[in-house]
């Protein structure tokens, strides 16, 4: 039986996928199947130098890795729950969620730049090749340039990462804050699909991309969203201060300035009207023809990850 029902939530980035399906319909297959050569991951002879890196990198993530290991602990759960995960239903997130921030998380500066600055180094080509982050995730087809994004933002973002995962809002019963936006967007989009269980979420985080094809925008004003801006934050201050190389960054958001107004837009605040995004910005961004990403990491990738080990 495929899993073909499965919400799986993932923080990725600045990406958050609420996947009603989350690709997990070739999961058993890989589960009983996993290729054990880098070879026959990337359906290939001969791998070049970026795919051995990459494949070393699925093999032994270390804790820099965020996304990849809090995708572990909820595959994980999954596992042993021996349960058929729900669309949107977010039990596994959450119970993963929180194991993940159990964990120690031992991440250096220093060591996770050398290896984010090495990706960039040894995958150059594969990092050059350009794709429309608001276009749906199974039209990636090169599947090595992909997985290139995906690895070096793991690695990239794993320290602003493991914090925006992980802090709690006090205010708020004490749960965790990428919790609480999870759950909201997560709901917005099982209505507005009524919930669809085949609707993805673009890894710019700008569209729901429903079953039948038909593109619904994620509202502007979620990037208003207090709990999203207590996260964003953390990702906005780590990108600005560790730069990638340029044209890197160009592929992937635009400029940190297109990121700060994508993600970070001015707000109003009204008494009993919640967040409200001021209009002269809103307008604005829609007249953008680059489609930055903040984040590219996919439940694809970390599937492949999670298996991998
Ligand atoms: C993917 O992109 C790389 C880098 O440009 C290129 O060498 C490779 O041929 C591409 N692969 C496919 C399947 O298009
Ligand atoms: C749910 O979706 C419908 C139709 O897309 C929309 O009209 C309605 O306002 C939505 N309700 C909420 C609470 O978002």
């Amino acid at each position: 039986m495929k899993l073909q029902y499965l919400l799986f939530a993932l923080f990725t980035v600045f990406v958050i996928q609420v996947q009603a399906n989350g690709g997990y319909d070739d999961y058993e297959q890989w589960e009983h199947n996993f290729p054990d050569t880098c070879q026959e991951l990337f359906k290939t002879e001969h791998c070049n130098e970026c795919q051995s890196l990459m494949w070393n990198h699925f093999k032994n993530p270390g804790q820099c890795a965020t996304a990849f290991n809090l995708g572990r602990d909820i595959f994980e759960i999954i596992k042993d729950s021996g349960e058929e995960p729900k669309p949107y239903d977010l039990t596994f997130f959450k119970k993963g969620l929180n194991k993940y921030c159990h964990e120690e998380f031992h991440c250096s500066q220093d060591k996770v730049e050398k290896i984010y600055n090495n990706i960039q180094k040894v995958c150059k080509h594969e990092l050059s090749v350009k794709f429309d982050w608001s276009d749906n995730p199974e039209n990636f087809k090169n599947i090595t340039a992909y997985a290139a994004y995906g690895t070096l933002l793991t690695y990239y973002t794993g320290i602003p990462a493991r914090e925006a995962l992980c802090t709690k809002n006090k205010h708020n019963n004490g749960d965790f804050y990428s919790f609480e936006f999870i759950e909201k967007l997560t709901q917005w989009v099982k209505n507005e699909t009524n919930a669809d269980p085949k609707a993805v979420v673009t890894h710019d985080l700008k569209f729901v991309i429903k079953g039948n094809g038909k593109k619904v925008r994620v509202p502007k004003s979620f990037f208003c969203d207090p709990c999203w801006r207590k996260i964003a934050h953390i990702y906005g201050d780590y990108i600005k201060d560790h730069r990638l190389k340029k044209s890197v960054e160009k592929n992937i958001w635009g400029s940190c300035h297109d990121l700060e107004k994508l993600y970070l837009p001015h707000c109003t605040y009204k008494r009993g009207l919640g967040e409200i995004l001021k209009d002269r910005s809103d307008s604005k961004l829609s007249e953008r023809n680059a489609n930055p990403a903040f984040g590219v990491l996919s439940h694809r990738m970390n599937k492949l990850h999670s298996l991998a080990i």
